[in-house]
C-alpha cells in the first residue's frame, strides 16, 4: 500500500480517507494518533492489526467537543464535568461508563475513554467524520511518535495516509482519569498533573449536593491501572538505564539525557525544563536507535508535577516496571 503524506490543511482529503475507514496517522497536541471511525468495527480492528496491539487494550475515543464526548458515556459525575471544563480541548482522557456498545473500542470493558483533542483543524475533522478511536501511532511496545517521520518509520506502507503537522507541542500522552467512582483516580499520569486534577475536580464543591457523586459507596480511590499499562511500553532497541547523575556517566557508544550530560557521552542530549524533556524524550529514544547507540542513560527527574508522568514513562522504557 502506498502511504500518502498531507498537511493539516488537507481536511477534505483527511475526511475522505477516514470515510473509507482509514486508519490515518495524525498529530494531536500530545503525540501522533492512529485514527479510524470509532463506530466502525472493521476500521477499528485494522488499527489493532497495523499497530500489533494486544486485543485486551481499549482505545481512546476522540470527540469534536465536550457535548459530543458526553453523549458517548453515562453517569457523568459533576467532578468529571469540571475536569472537562478545565482541560478540554486538551491532554486529558476521562474513563466513564459507556453509553455505546463498541466492544471493538472498549476491548470488552464496560467503560469508554473519551477526550477532546487540542488542535482546531482536528476538531473540524472530528465534526465531519464523527468520533475517532485513536491510540498512539507507534508499533505496539515502542516509543510514541511525535513527528510525521516517526509515523512513517513505524507504519509506511501499512496505512493509506499520514497527516504531517510537524512536531507535537506536548510530546507526552494524555493523562487518563478513571471517573467511575466517587473521586477521580489517575490511571496514567500525564501533562495534566495530579494537583491539576485535584484542584479542578474540587472547584466549586461548596454548595454541591450529595448527588454529585455516583452512589458507589466507595470513597477510597483505588490504584487501578489502565489495562494497557500491563504491556511493555515506550521501549527503544537500545538499553535504557536510569541514573542519579547524568554528568558522571562514563561511556562510549551511548546517549546521555540529562540537564548537564558529562563530556564523555557520545550523544549528549540536554534540556532546561521538564516540559522540554517531555517534548523531546520519545524523539531522542528513537534517535538513539537510528544512531546505533547501545545504551541510553537518562538522569532521573524529581517525581512532582510533570516529573510523575516522565518517570512513569522512563521506568517502563528501562523495563523497571
Ligand atoms: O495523548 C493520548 O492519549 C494519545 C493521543 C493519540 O490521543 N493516545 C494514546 O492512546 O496514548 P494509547 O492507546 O496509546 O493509550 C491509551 C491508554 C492506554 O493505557 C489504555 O489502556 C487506556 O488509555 N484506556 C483506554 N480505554 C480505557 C478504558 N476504557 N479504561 C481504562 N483505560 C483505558
Ligand atoms: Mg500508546
Amino acid at each position: 500500500m502506498h502511504t500518502r503524506i498531507v498537511g493539516v490543511d488537507a481536511v477534505d482529503a483527511i475526511v475522505e480517507v477516514l470515510g473509507e475507514g482509514g486508519p490515518v496517522a495524525l498529530p494531536t497536541e500530545t503525540v501522533y494518533g492512529l485514527a479510524a471511525p470509532a463506530g466502525d468495527p472493521h476500521a477499528v480492528r485494522r488499527i489493532f492489526e497495523v499497530k500489533g496491539r494486544p486485543a485486551d487494550n481499549p482505545l481512546i475515543v476522540h470527540a469534536a467537543d465536550a457535548p459530543t464526548a458526553f453523549e458517548l458515556v453515562r453517569d457523568v459525575p459533576r467532578y468529571a464535568r469540571r475536569l472537562a471544563v478545565a482541560f478540554w480541548p486538551g491532554p486529558l482522557t476521562l474513563v466513564l461508563p459507556s453509553a455505546v456498545d463498541w466492544p471493538w473500542v472498549q476491548a470488552d470493558h464496560p467503560t469508554l475513554a473519551v477526550r477532546v483533542p487540542g488542535p482546531a483543524w482536528l476538531r473540524t475533522v472530528l465534526r465531519r467524520s464523527g468520533p475517532l478511536a485513536a491510540p498512539s501511532a507507534n508499533r505496539s511496545g515502542g516509543p510514541s511518535p511525535t513527528t510525521a517521520e516517526h509515523c512513517r518509520q513505524d507504519l509506511d506502507g501499512r496505512i493509506p495516509l499520514i497527516v504531517d503537522g510537524g512536531a507535537c507541542p506536548g510530546g507526552m500522552e494524555s493523562t487518563v482519569v478513571d471517573c467511575t467512582g466517587a473521586e477521580p483516580v489517575i490511571l496514567r499520569p500525564g501533562p495534566v498533573t495530579a494537583e491539576d486534577v485535584r484542584r479542578a475536580s474540587a472547584a466549586g464543591t461548596e454548595g454541591a449536593t450529595p448527588s454529585d457523586a455516583p452512589p458507589t459507596g466507595n470513597h477510597e480511590p483505588s490504584p487501578v491501572a489502565s489495562p494497557g499499562t500491563r504491556h511493555p511500553h515506550y521501549r527503544p532497541r537500545a538499553r535504557v538505564v536510569l541514573v542519579e547523575d547524568g554528568g558522571a556517566v562514563d561511556c562510549d557508544d551511548c546517549m546521555v539525557i540529562a540537564p548537564h550530560p558529562g563530556p564523555d557521552a557520545a550523544y549528549p542530549r540536554s534540556y532546561r525544563s521538564l516540559e522540554e524533556l517531555g517534548h523531546h524524550l520519545y524523539a531522542w529514544l528513537r534517535e538513539a536507535d537510528a544512531l546505533g547507540a547501545a545504551t541510553i542513560y537518562v538522569e532521573r527527574v524529581p517525581e512532582a508535577g510533570l516529573g510523575v508522568a516522565l518517570m512513569n514513562r522512563l521506568r517502563k522504557a528501562a523495563g523497571e516496571e
